[in-house]
């Protein structure tokens, strides 16, 4: 998700520095906006710098000192691109013209030309805090549907005492997560996911492989971000960027993968499986590209073998050993798709099993959208066909669920 973050002209907008590391923290990709008086404070590079991004400080960008019309409606293009607009600090100027839909820089046309929700974090002295103006615009901006934050109160920057004070950080994330519907219940929680392919060698050239391209993997990290958790990536060769704040561990055999799971699966109190392993690899390995003429087996041609072992299966070692661990395996399956699923579930001493018909077209691997049924041992839920961010949510939802019921007093006899 991306939201925009407006930085007003307070002394508080230096604050405004760790909101920014905080959502990045969340997953958020964030588009700084200033005001010209909020530069006075801060300068732009510090935002840049942390964001990765421009930051948007004028309505026109200057080209040999002549303004920039392109650019201009470049800038207006991150209203329709945002899911909401963070202002911390905001002024008692900001709201004032947020109230009165006077747009005349950059950060109040945003507001006006978004449709994304708002929140804003006022900051400001305690006087033009309690004046009737400043609480009139407030109570404008509120009827209207803007999140406002209340400012703490105490010692101010002007040397003043009462309210004014920029609200907590942990208290404005918080307020943007709440309305983006983006609920914390993965706070605390270290979820470890697998994803993508393996690729079996065969010689410096070629591998056995598959069709997995890892985004249903990074759909549930990316989830699994947003919920608050902290997420390790183990990840076959996959052409996906990993989600912002994702710890990334790339492998590209079965072997490594088992190496790099293992290394870190006593931090996780979730193991995901996604990653759509190898069974099987070749038994050697050779050092040199094979000719054609090699692969002939006692000289019959046309006929080629390859000898192959099982490769470690990580999921039951996972399911053997694990304590507190949830862990949950993904089956992917062409016949018999939930009975086969089941047998994974207990075979591989898992938690829950989240079943894949992947013979259906448009589904499952290197597909955009997925279908699944997640099964544990007390329910059964279908996920009908969906994006794989909205089927991750579910699967998340169903853990979630595993989690409480393992908490519960109730159901912890
Ligand atoms: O990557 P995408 O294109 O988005 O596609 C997603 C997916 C279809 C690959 C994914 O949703 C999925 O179903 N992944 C599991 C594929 C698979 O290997 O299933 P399986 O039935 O062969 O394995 C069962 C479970 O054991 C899986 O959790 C697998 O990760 C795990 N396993 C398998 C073999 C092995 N050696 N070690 C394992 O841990």
């Amino acid at each position: 998700m991306r939201i925009a973050l407006g930085i007003s002209g307070g002394i508080a907008a230096y604050k405004a520095v760790e909101v920014l590391r905080l959502l990045q923290d969340r997953g958020l990709k964030v588009q700084v906006v200033m005001t010209r008086a909020a530069q006075e404070f801060v300068r732009p590079l510090t935002f840049a710098a942390l964001s990765g991004e421009k930051v948007i400080t004028e309505m026109f960008a200057r080209e040999g000192g002549e303004p920039n019309l392109e650019s201009a409606i470049e800038h207006i293009a991150v209203a329709e691109r945002i899911d909401a607009l963070l202002v911390a600090p905001a002024t008692a100027d900001i709201l004032a013209k947020f109230a009165n839909g006077i747009a005349d820089d950059f950060l109040s046309t945003l507001f006006l030309a978004t449709t994304a929700p708002v929140i804003v974090a006022p900051a400001m002295n305690v006087n033009m805090w309690n004046n009737p103006a400043t609480q009139a615009n407030l109570a404008t901006l509120r009827s209207r549907g803007v999140r406002v934050v209340e400012p703490g109160s105490g010692y101010l920057a002007c040397g003043m005492v009462g309210p004014g004070r920029l609200a907590e950080n942990e208290a404005i994330v918080a307020a943007v997560l709440e309305v983006l519907g983006a609920t914390q219940d993965f706070l605390g929680q270290t979820v470890l996911i697998t994803a993508g392919p393996t690729r079996e060698a065969i010689d410096p050239v070629r591998y056995i492989s598959n069709r997995s391209s890892g985004k249903m993997g990074y759909a549930l990290a990316e989830a699994a971000l947003r919920r608050g958790a902290r997420v390790l990536l183990v990840s076959g060769p996959t052409a996906l960027k990993p989600p912002d704040g994702a710890e990334l561990f790339s492998i590209e055999s079965a072997a490594e993968m088992h190496q790099a799971v293992m290394a870190h699966a006593g931090e996780a109190s979730i193991v995901i499986k996604a990653a759509a392993v190898a069974d099987y690899r070749p038994k050697k390995i050779s050092v040199r590209k094979i000719k054609r003429h090699d692969f002939l087996r006692e000289g019959v041609p046309g006929y080629a073998e390859i000898e192959l072992e099982p490769t470690p299966d990580i999921a039951a070692e996972l399911g053997a050993r694990k304590q507190d661990q949830i862990i949950v395996g993904f089956a992917a399956e062409t016949e018999n798709v939930l009975e086969n699923a089941r047998k994974k579930l207990v075979g591989k001493g898992l938690d829950a099993i989240v079943a894949n018909d992947v013979s259906q077209p448009g589904i499952g691997m290197d597909s955009d959208r997925n279908a699944v049924t997640i099964i544990t041992a007390s329910e059964v839920v279908d996920v009908p066909e969906a994006s794989k961010a909205e089927v991750a949510q579910r699967i998340l939802d169903a853990i979630h669920r595993l989690r409480t019921q393992r908490t519960s007093p109730a159901t912890r006899s």
